[in-house]
């Protein structure tokens, strides 16, 4: 009976070995922790990263909206109709005459060629965020056939160019390519 007993309880070589796993276990897992944090991106590799997005189902007149660098963007295939609109806009007509493309030198005109990624102006990206106070504008809408940002009645046009209300400049065309049914950002 006695031997028994002295069998189910620990001893004190097993005591210390579980005391040892568990500070092992611990000392394992401060150890991990730097490295898994050394792969996270830093901000700074965040903020330049380029993405890759697969248009190819993206029908005429419609839009898609992904989020780049923490903020939205609108990838429009644009109608005829959207199209023809934009480019029947004198430049003496725009409140911004500037075309704000990152793809263009920074003094380019905002004619409705230099705010498309090709030349027939059906692919038209930009930063979705209203050029007043950083609202996100409503496609389809507005005077102009455009985007409308409600939250101060700015008006854009089918081209992202503002047209009236408080915003002061076109919607940002960022650094764009297309390639093989998909549009590189950054
Ligand atoms: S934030 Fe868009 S109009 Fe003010």
């Amino acid at each position: 009976m006695a031997h028994a007993e002295s069998d189910a309880e620990p001893t004190r070589r097993d005591f210390l070995y579980v005391a040892t796993a568990a500070a092992g276990a611990v000392g394992a897992g401060a150890a991990v922790w730097p490295l898994v944090d050394q792969m996270n991106p830093s901000a700074d590799v965040l903020a330049l990263a380029s993405i890759e997005v697969d248009v190819s189902a993206v029908e005429v007149g419609s839009q898609l909206t992904v989020k780049w660098r923490g903020k939205p963007v609108f990838i429009r295939r644009r109608s005829e109709q959207e199209i023809s609109e934009g480019r029947d806009v004198p430049l003496s007509d725009l409140k911004d005459p500037i075309a704000r493309n990152d793809n263009l030198p920074g003094d380019a005109p905002a004619t409705d060629e230099d705010r498309t990624l090709d030349d027939a102006g059906e692919w038209l990206v930009m930063l979705g965020v209203c050029t007043h106070l950083g609202c996100v504008p409503l496609g389809e809408a507005g005077d102009f056939d455009g985007w409308f940002c409600p939250c101060h009645g700015s008006h854009y046009d089918t081209a992202g160019r503002i047209r009236k209300g408080p915003a002061p400049t076109n919607l940002p065309v960022p650094v764009a390519v297309m390639a093989d049914g998909k549009i590189k950002l950054g």
